[in-house]
């Protein structure tokens, strides 16, 4: 049995005043049915695991280097994320894809890097509205699955986010019929490339405008295992119901 997982992902949002969202999120559930996980901007994130504490809310990166340490001005590697309390780190999601030409190997060798350290890795892979109305999708997603997500791995080093692009931000959804089908493929390709147990033990979270509104429906779809949320986990008041529809889920 997988253990949900309500993933919130606060981007470039946040500075010492979102602390206090945090702080309720983590007040609320001091214990939790599901696994909590906000990934803040770097700046909090030492903070943000102290404000989480012992919690049923961990904290994360939203990226990392691949090197352990070195010349990268401005970048961040697993160590220090684990230094400053993160337990997982966001990888390939689309906004680095794009916006910093990240590709698959990229992505892997972060990948690889993060379990190496001990830290679970959430990759993100998901299609353009191009893509999707070409008839790619499927192709798009096996494809960033393979090329940037690494060999032997299991339910405890790996989560994938199912992200796509034209759904991030936008408040456009994909129907639920499509989000099965590109989750129920996912988990053939982990199963294959995992083997039952390790591939079935994968966490697959649905991500693009997730809101209190439509978090139920999009949890009754098999095998989605939770959500990687941006917009509606900034605050707690929007948060805690999409956790309360999983939990229900
Ligand atoms: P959104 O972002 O919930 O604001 O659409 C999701 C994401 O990018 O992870």
């Amino acid at each position: 049995m997988r253990r949900k997982l309500a993933a919130g992902n606060w981007k470039m949002n946040g500075t010492s005043a979102a602390l206090a969202e945090l702080k309720a999120l983590a007040e609320a559930n001091a214990t939790a049915a599901v696994d909590i996980l906000i990934c803040p901007p770097a700046t909090l994130l030492h903070r943000a695991a102290e404000v989480a504490g012992d919690s049923a809310v961990s904290v994360g990166g939203q990226d990392c280097h691949s090197a352990t340490s070195g010349a990268h001005t401005g970048d961040l590697s697993v160590d220090m994320l684990k230094d400053a309390g993160a337990e997982s780190v966001i990888l390939g999601h689309s906004e680095r894809r794009t916006d910093h030409g990240e590709g698959d190997a990229v992505v892997l060798a972060k990948a690889e890097s993060a379990i190496a350290a001990g830290l679970t890795a959430v990759v993100c892979l998901g299609e353009s509205l191009e893509q999707r109305e070409a008839g790619e999708t499927l192709d798009v997603i096996g494809a960033q699955l393979q090329g940037s997500v690494p060999d032997g791995c299991t339910g405890e080093t790996l989560v994938v986010a199912y992200e796509p692009i034209w759904a991030i931000g936008t408040g456009k959804v994909p129907t639920l019929e499509q989000i099965g089908e590109v989750h129920a493929f996912l988990r053939g390709r982990l199963v294959e490339r995992f083997g039952e147990e390790n591939g079935s033990a994968v966490r697959l979270l649905y991500g693009g405008s997730v809101k209190p509104a439509n978090a139920s429906d999009i949890f009754a779809v098999e095998d989605v295992d939770g959500a990687l949320v941006g917009g509606a986990s900034l605050k707690a008041a929007d948060f805690a119901p999409i956790i309360a529809a999983l939990s229900d889920s």
